[in-house]
């Protein structure tokens, strides 16, 4: 059985594999840790099914308010007698700060024609009309039956309980019914793929355990026979990486030897020997269309960012040399701080050498033990540490279902336990679903319950919105209803880093208690430089309309390839408008043959699994950037579309978008 969620991670352990292919497969180098660190589901204590039907929402709303630490309400923060309520008639709920000035974001999306130029464009071939799924009848039937997912269905028994206000039920998860968020779609397998994958997930696990009994893997450590291992090979992960990811072994964490841009160059490699799991390099390198790399508005690689980078660096240094809070804040820091809460519609912000810490550091500065954390399912590994580290008690609710969050948030008010404070965290764009945070909903819900919202923004920043401004942009919300907003420099910028804004007197508490500013290394010059120079030009500071234009190419580039794989008649997850795209493969051997076929075609991708995903769910991910070109990305489309046929990958049951799909 694969493990909960929490308990991923992967360890990828040598084991004998011969390659599969002429030449060895290859992954783009950052794609490795896709699949690694990517958005693994978040750790869960509490059932998040406790029945609605048992709880009064409208008492809940009508008498209470929940307070924060500090506040003039708040009794003896040891206590934990009970949930620190606050009757209508007191003080004003600190939790819930008053909205400061309104900044009002544009949402209308003006098109352009006009595509960033690339140099190196490969020969596009002309995409083949994708083949439509013919079976309407059973697309109507299939529909029928999806209808019972798609319709959110009223608790009757919730709505009688919450009075004036019924709470819809959370859509089922049953894998039979497609759910369906705004214009999200989570298409399931056909149920004879379904049965199939699990079959084969069986007969793999079947091999490997009777592998195992024959030939028991050994757990000690050449030089320390007589200590505890340290290296940990006996659970299912360990396990998985022997029998499992050992077969597919080729497609992940290829080195690259070039910019990654709309192009990547990766390094060929083979494996030492028949038996070996270890790569060498050929020191041979070949070019490859990257669809694997987060790069959304093609900053990554050369040009005038990295020029500024390198301008930086001769004036100030590669390294900062200390911590922020000792010499290591320099005049850019303060620059880019400045910028990026201009650029969120925050008081202020502050920077962090690294996404992943600005997470997992930071989290623990705003929460501690007798807090607690409602996290999203599907939120990343970064986040799922940082709730780890902090203590605070962590609760999951499902992927994007505002139902579940609202009935965590009532659990919390009426469990009869003081939570000092109720942080709901959430993510802008999932990359590993393709799915967009219902931003309005989390927002009222938090508003509603008085609970801090923390927004990771690391795959929407740049790249949703109309001027890129992400989710908030998106929905057209107010940013200082967001608590903490958080992100990264490392997809939309082309850079490294991350960042949190907010209120002053969040960024004030985060400059002196957050552990990456007190210890860590102060984010070099060159980095803090890119990032200023990216911003400036999305900002149109730069003179140009380029920032913007790239927006748009994004927004249609996405757009355009999701809908594509649709007509040709593939499962693809998640949001028209989310740059990211996973093409469901769900078998691991039919994933893996994707990617190799891909390959032989000059396409790079990410492939995504176990841990990252259910072993039954695997898929191709596609990230879209602005700088792919069209005849880049219909040559793609063509590949794809005749690697679909010949795997039999084409497994959608809905009817593909009509006719055209116009670029
Ligand atoms: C949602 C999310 N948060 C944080 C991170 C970590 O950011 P970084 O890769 O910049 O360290 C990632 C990485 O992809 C992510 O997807």
């Amino acid at each position: 059985m694969p493990q909960s969620s929490e308990e991923r991670s992967v360890e990828p352990e040598p084991a004998p594999v011969a390659p599969t292919d002429a030449r060895p497969a290859h992954k783009v180098d950052s794609l490795a840790s896709l699949s690694s660190l990517g958005s693994l589901s978040s750790a869960s204590s509490a059932g998040y099914g406790r029945q609605l039907s048992q709880i009064s929402l409208s008492s809940v709303l009508s008498e209470y308010d929940v307070t924060g630490p500090g506040s003039a309400d708040s009794e003896d923060e040891s206590s934990d007698s009970g949930l620190e309520l606050v009757a209508p008639s007191g003080q004003a709920a600190p939790l819930k700060r008053e909205r400061s000035e309104q900044r009002v974001l544009q949402t209308g999306l003006e098109g352009t024609e006009e595509t960033e130029q690339i140099p190196e464009v490969w020969e596009g071939q002309k995409a083949e009309k994708g083949e439509v799924n013919e079976e309407e009848k059973e697309w109507d039937d299939e529909e029928k039956k999806n209808d019972v997912g798609v319709k959110e269905t009223i608790d009757e028994k919730a709505a009688t309980a919450a009075d004036t206000e019924p709470i819809q039920a959370a859509p089922t998860q049953s894998k039979r019914q497609l759910r369906q968020y705004n214009q999200e779609t989570f298409e399931p397998a056909p149920r004879r793929v379904e049965l199939l994958v699990n079959l084969a997930i069986n007969v793999l696990k079947a091999v490997g355990n009777v592998k195992e009994y024959i030939a028991p893997p050994s757990n000690m450590e050449a030089g320390r026979e007589d200590y505890t291992p340290l290296y940990r090979t006996d659970d299912f992960g360990g396990f998985h990486a022997r029998n499992i990811f050992r077969r597919w072994q080729d497609c992940f964490c290829n080195p690259i030897d070039s910019a990654a841009t709309n192009m990547v160059s990766l390094m060929e490699r083979r494996f030492e020997n028949k038996l070996s799991s270890r790569f060498t390099l050929t020191g041979e390198s070949h070019s490859y269309i990257n669809l694997g790399s987060y790069n959304y508005l093609g900053f990554g690689g050369l040009g005038p960012c990295a020029d500024q980078a390198e301008t930086a660096t001769l004036r100030y240094g590669v390294g900062s040399a200390a911590a922020r809070q000792e010499v290591g804040t320099q005049r850019l820091h303060m620059q880019l701080e400045t910028l990026v809460a201009e650029f969120l519609g925050t008081e202020d912000a502050i920077t962090f050498g690294m996404g992943f810490a600005t997470n997992s550091t930071n989290i623990p500065s705003l929460v501690g033990p007798d807090c607690l954390v409602i996290s999203d399912k599907m939120n990343h590994a970064s986040i799922i540490l940082g709730m780890r580290l902090s203590g605070a008690k962590i609760r999951v609710f499902a992927h994007n279902d505002m139902a579940d969050l609202e009935r965590q948030l009532i659990t919390a008010l009426t469990e009869g336990r003081r939570w000092r404070k109720v942080m709901i965290v959430v993510e802008g764009v999932y990359s590993m679903e393709g799915s967009i945070v219902l931003l309005p909903d989390v927002i009222r819900l938090k508003k509603k319950y008085g609970a801090y919202l923390y927004l990771d923004e690391a795959h929407s920043i740049g790249a949703v919105g109309a001027t890129g401004r992400g989710v908030v942009e998106y929905y057209g919300c107010d940013p200082t209803d967001v608590d903490i907003m958080m992100g990264t420099f490392t997809k939309s910028f082309g850079a490294a880093g991350g960042y949190i804004g907010g209120s002053r007197a969040l960024v004030d508490h985060l400059r002196a208690h957050s552990h990456s500013a007190a210890y860590a290394l102060a984010m070099p010059p060159c980095v803090v430089q890119q990032v200023i120079a990216s911003m400036e030009i999305i900002l149109g500071r730069d003179g140009t309309d380029l920032g913007r234009r790239k927006i748009d190419t994004l927004a249609r580039n996405s757009h355009y390839f999701r809908q594509r794989l649709r007509q040709m008649g593939f499962i693809v997850y998640g949001n028209d408008d989310s740059p990211v795209v996973p093409l469901m493969s769900f078998f691991v051997s039919k994933t893996a043959a994707l990617y190799r076929r891909l390959k032989e075609h000059g396409v790079a991708t990410a492939v995504i699994a176990y841990p990252a995903t259910k072993l039954t769910e695997a898929r191709a991910r596609f990230c879209l950037s602005a700088s792919h070109t069209r005849q880049q990305l219909d040559y793609v489309l063509s590949v794809v579309d005749k690697v679909g046929d010949e795997l039999e990958l084409k497994y959608s049951q809905q009817r593909p978008p009509p006719a055209e799909v116009v670029y």
